[in-house]
Formats: C-alpha cells, sequence, structure tokens
C-alpha cells in the first residue's frame, strides 16, 4: 500500500534523511495524526453522526454567505427535487433539509420536543447574544385568546386610529405629490400597531412611535454583525459591537418606557375599584400574566411584539402599493368594492365590510403570492429523529425549511403562476364552495401559503395584520389616486438578500387626494 510518503514530489528531500530520522518522523506523525483524528471524532461527532445519517439526502448546494440571494437556488432544487427531500448547507454552516409541500401535513402537529421553533430561532437570530425572547407562549395566548377575539368588537377603535395615522403622515396631496411611500407606512403602521399594543396615549407618543419604528431595524443590524464574526469571536466580541450598544440602549428606553405603566396598572386594580382595564395588549399581557414575570419582563414581551409585527405588516403593506401604483386599471374595481361593503355597513369599516371586500383580500394575497417576503418558511429543528413516510430519517439537532417562494409559482398549485392574476382568489371563493370561500383568504395558512408559516407557530397576528393592511388600503384606494413618479410604468424590483425578498426601501410613489 503506497503511504503518503511514497509520494514523487516529496522522494528527494526524504533521501537526504537519516533512516532512523524518518522512522522517527514518520512515527512522530503517525501519532499526531491519530490524536488529530480522536480529536476530530470527539468534537465533531455528533456532526459526524448527523451527516452519516443524512448520507442518503443529497446535498444539491453550499451558501456562499448570508447575503447572496438564495432564491435562484431555492427555485432550481424545487424543479430538481420537486416531490423528494434534499439538503444545503446553510451560511450558518448548518445542514438544512429541504421538505416537500406533500411531506409537510406529517410534520405539522409536531410537537416543539420534536420539531421545534424556538430552537430554529435561536441560531438564525443569534439568540445566545441577542437575548431576544424566543418562548413567546404568553404573547402568542394573548394575541389568540385576547387580540383577535376583540378585532370586531375594536373595529371602530382601530378604524379611526388608522385614519388618526393617515391624517398625521400623509400630507394634504391635493395636487400629485411624491411620497417614501415605506417610510411613511413604517410610521402609520406603528402608531396603529401601538394603539392596539400600548393603548390610546402612548401610542402617539414620539418616544414610544421611535422605539416601533427603529427597534426591529437595530435588532437586525445587531444580528448581522455578530453574523460576521466568527464562531469563536463570538463570546469575547459580541457584546462590545457597536450595533449590540445600540440594541441594549434602545431596549433600555423601552424598559425604562413601560415599566411605570405596568406599575401603574396594576397599583390601579389594586387600590381604584372603579378602575376600568383598558383594552389592549398591554393590559391582555398583564392579565394572563398574573404576576408570573415581572413588569420589566413585560417590556421584553412587547418589544418581541414590536418586532413581529411592525416591518412585516409594512413589508407587506409597501409590497402592495408598490404593484397598486402600476396596474391603475385595478383601481376602479377595488374602489367599487370598497364603496359597496361601506354602504351595507353604516358607512363604516367595519369587520363586517373588510370581510365583504373579496376582491382586495384577493389582491393582497396575488402580490404576496408574486412577491413572498422569503424563499423559505416552516423553518424548524429536529429535537428528536424524525422518520418520514418516505422512509427518510431526519436525525436531532437537523434543521428544515420549504421552498415557500417557489411553490407559489407551481403551476399544479396556482394556473398560468407567470401571469398576475388580481382577482385569482376572489374568482374562486365566489364560485366555490363554502370551503372554497374559507380556504382562499390572504390569512390562508397551508402548504401551498406560506406567508404566515405553518403548523402550530403560524402567526398569529394575522387576522390583526390583515385587517390594519386592509384598513389601510380601503382609506387609500377611496380617498387617493395612485401613480408611479415621472411617468414610469415598471414595478420597483425587491431586492434579494439571503432568504428574505424585500421591497426595495425609498423608492417613492404619487399620490393625488380624490375630488369628491
Ligand atoms: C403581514 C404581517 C405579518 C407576517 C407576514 C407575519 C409572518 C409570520 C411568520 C412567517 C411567522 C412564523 C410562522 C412559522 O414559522 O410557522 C410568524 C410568527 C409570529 N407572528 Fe407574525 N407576521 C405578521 C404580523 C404579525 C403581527 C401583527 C403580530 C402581532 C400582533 C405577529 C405576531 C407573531 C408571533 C407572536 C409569532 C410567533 C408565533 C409562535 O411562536 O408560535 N405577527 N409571523
Ligand atoms: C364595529 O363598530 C361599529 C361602529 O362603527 C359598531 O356599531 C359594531 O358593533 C362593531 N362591530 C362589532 C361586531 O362589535
Ligand atoms: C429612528 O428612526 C428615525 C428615522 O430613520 C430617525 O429619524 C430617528 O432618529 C431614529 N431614532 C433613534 C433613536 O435612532
Ligand atoms: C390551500 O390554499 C389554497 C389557496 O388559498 C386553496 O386553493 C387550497 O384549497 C388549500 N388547500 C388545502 C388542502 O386546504
Amino acid at each position: 500500500m503506497k503511504t503518503q510518503f511514497n509520494t514523487t514530489n516529496q522522494r528527494p528531500s526524504m533521501a537526504s534523511l537519516d533512516m532512523q530520522v524518518f522512522t522517527g518522523l514518520a512515527h512522530t506523525m503517525q501519532t499526531a495524526a491519530i490524536a488529530a483524528l480522536i480529536f476530530v471524532a470527539v468534537t465533531f461527532a455528533p456532526k459526524l453522526k448527523r451527516r452519516i445519517q443524512l448520507a442518503r439526502i443529497p446535498v444539491f448546494a453550499t451558501s456562499k454567505g448570508a447575503v447572496q440571494s438564495t432564491r435562484g437556488m431555492f427555485q432550481e432544487g424545487y424543479q430538481k427535487f420537486k416531490d423528494s427531500v434534499y439538503m444545503i448547507i446553510t451560511p450558518d454552516g448548518e445542514d438544512s433539509v429541504i421538505i416537500p409541500t406533500a411531506l409537510m401535513p406529517e410534520l405539522r402537529k409536531l410537537p416543539d420536543d420534536v420539531l421545534s421553533f424556538p430552537k430554529a430561532v435561536e441560531r438564525l437570530m443569534e439568540v445566545e447574544y441577542t437575548k431576544i425572547a424566543t418562548e413567546a407562549k404568553l404573547a402568542v395566548h394573548a394575541i389568540k385568546s385576547d387580540l383577535t377575539p376583540a378585532l370586531s368588537r375594536l373595529n371602530a377603535t382601530i378604524s379611526d386610529e388608522v385614519d388618526a395615522a393617515m391624517r398625521q403622515y400623509l400630507p394634504s396631496c391635493d395636487d400629485w405629490t411624491e411620497l417614501d411611500i415605506n417610510r411613511k407606512l413604517i410610521d402609520i403602521v406603528t402608531r396603529i400597531s401601538g394603539r392596539v399594543f400600548v393603548g390610546p396615549e402612548l401610542c402617539q407618543d414620539p418616544e414610544y412611535l421611535d422605539i416601533g419604528a427603529n427597534y426591529t431595524i437595530y435588532l437586525m443590524d445587531a444580528i448581522r454583525a455578530i453574523k460576521r464574526l466568527r464562531p469563536w469571536q463570538k463570546p469575547f466580541l459580541a457584546h462590545r459591537l457597536p450595533e449590540m450598544k445600540k440594541l441594549r440602549a434602545i431596549e433600555k428606553r423601552a424598559a425604562e418606557q413601560l415599566r411605570p405603566i405596568v406599575k401603574e396598572r396594576l397599583e390601579a386594580e389594586k387600590n381604584d375599584p372603579n378602575w376600568q382595564k383598558p383594552e389592549d395588549m398591554m393590559q391582555w399581557l398583564i392579565n394572563r400574566n398574573a404576576g408570573a414575570i415581572p413588569a420589566d419582563e413585560i417590556a421584553h414581551v412587547q418589544l418581541g411584539l414590536i418586532f413581529a409585527a411592525i416591518h412585516t405588516t409594512t413589508t407587506t403593506a409597501t409590497n402592495i402599493l408598490y404593484t397598486l401604483a402600476v396596474t391603475p386599471e385595478c383601481m376602479d374595481p377595488l374602489r367599487e368594492e370598497i364603496r359597496n361593503a361601506m354602504n351595507e355597513n353604516g358607512g363604516q369599516l367595519t369587520s363586517k365590510a373588510l370581510q365583504q371586500m373579496l376582491k382586495l383580500d384577493s389582491y393582497m394575497k396575488e402580490v404576496i403570492r408574486v412577491h413572498a417576503l422569503s424563499v423559505s418558511s416552516f423553518m424548524r429543528r429536529v429535537v428528536k429523529g424524525i422518520t418520514l413516510s418516505n422512509g427518510q430519517y431526519l436525525p436531532p439537532g437537523v434543521m428544515i425549511e420549504v421552498p415557500g417562494d417557489a411553490v407559489y409559482s407551481d403551476e399544479a398549485f396556482y394556473p398560468s403562476p407567470n401571469t398576475f392574476d388580481p382577482w385569482r382568489s376572489s374568482d374562486i371563493r365566489q364560485s366555490g364552495t363554502p370551503t372554497d370561500h374559507a380556504r382562499n383568504q390572504f390569512v390562508t395558512t397551508n402548504e401551498t401559503n406560506l406567508l404566515f408559516g405553518y403548523g402550530r407557530h403560524a402567526c398569529p397576528g394575522r387576522f390583526f395584520a390583515a385587517n390594519e393592511i386592509k384598513l389601510i388600503l380601503a382609506r387609500l384606494i377611496l380617498d387617493y389616486e395612485i401613480k408611479m413618479p415621472n411617468g414610469e410604468s415598471e414595478r420597483y424590483a425587491n431586492i434579494e438578500i439571503g432568504r428574505s425578498i424585500i421591497p426595495a426601501p425609498g423608492k417613492t410613489i404619487m399620490l393625488k387626494r380624490v375630488e369628491i
């Protein structure tokens, strides 16, 4: 058997060595090699074991970095492996198994101790350093059991807040006016969400609005900065990054602002028998918490809500407005539908009126089908090994995700997928069965509708988000004409970074108030 030392290019130097030295050296090197092997085996055993277990799953691609778009890669993978699983190596160096839609139902109900959402978020969000809350149980309960059921009861309150926010942030637009619509939407959405999260006073407070609008940006900046460090540097350097200092500073401001409010409300409840509990998330969190976590922690939960709610909603609404500016033919049908729904509901944008706006709902859904926010959805970490129905095994530790964006352009689910058909869903809802009616909404989550995720952790805030976006759009469509600046007719291209696909920030559209 040939050893490394027998290769031709090493022979000249070897020849000059004394035989004894040579054998000694060879021995030393052998020992070193064995030691290295043992080291590798001990250090990487779990990973190695996982690799062996994953050997039957083809590796399709290795990520070239966190910034480069993965959209093309996911689309190619979808064409190639449509109904089977395959693997990619992510920028974090993780093995991530891509699951086809057909296998999703069997994973849908698995609990977190088998297939974990928080554990997937941990590495993605660098939780060890950012310390954001991954256990969103309190917030999720309050959203599902308090906020969503309150939407119809609070319909006038929310609708009035939308009007107030639009009056505050949009100029009069008596003539065509150019606006950075994404910027405006951040402010508008922060105020409306604030009304529901912290109540009528705080949602107009400049300090709260500033925190609401900037927290997510600071958090994402911090995560990106941490990911630029080498793994061994993170424990030493992460906390010293300027981005992390900014994040800690804004968290401190949030705690300082919110802590006294929690205390005040706890006091009022104890001491004032006539005290009326406000109807907002702050109060629902306090009610559900029953003193289990301290006031500071409630502020932490509020920041989690800001992160989950504001930029997601703004990005979605921006996508829709960028498209609305290049589909003027849709304005009249939408406006007519909105007017009719209002007329049938006492001239108000009530919850019932919003439910009657099938075309608006369909338009929103179609924009997101074409402009998904992320190439992948349903990111989870396997905690206990799972054997799929096709016989393949997912070992503990591995990540899974599904190609949500590629699914949106699959002909099998969406006929003529390359056509933007604004009434795709409303046509199905109008002509189909009650089941079709229920299954083709903007808030629908299923294997082919992954905007809001899937399964146990599917976005609990989607009913509120859909309501809020519809109210904003209804007001804009009723009260304004919308067009692109400088006579342009092409939609602004979205930006692709890693797994994200976002509308380009800082772009402008033109608004002009409709004359009545
Ligand atoms: C259009 C706007 C929104 C989008 C696109 C969106 C999207 C998502 C997605 C994709 C997930 C992960 C689901 C999964 O992996 O299965 C999620 C989770 C979550 N979202 Fe939303 N979301 C939006 C608005 C909101 C709002 C307004 C709230 C709060 C009122 C909210 C609260 C949450 C929470 C608390 C979770 C974590 C759920 C859990 O841990 O079980 N989201 N959202
Ligand atoms: C929605 O608001 C209206 C007032 O605009 C109110 O009369 C109605 O009761 C509210 N809807 C529900 C279901 O509570
Ligand atoms: C928050 O963002 C706005 C707009 O970018 C900016 O004007 C403001 O100064 C920011 N606030 C802080 C505290 O950085
Ligand atoms: C999933 O959603 C699509 C579109 O909203 C709908 O047409 C389809 O029937 C749904 N599938 C299931 C299994 O619910």
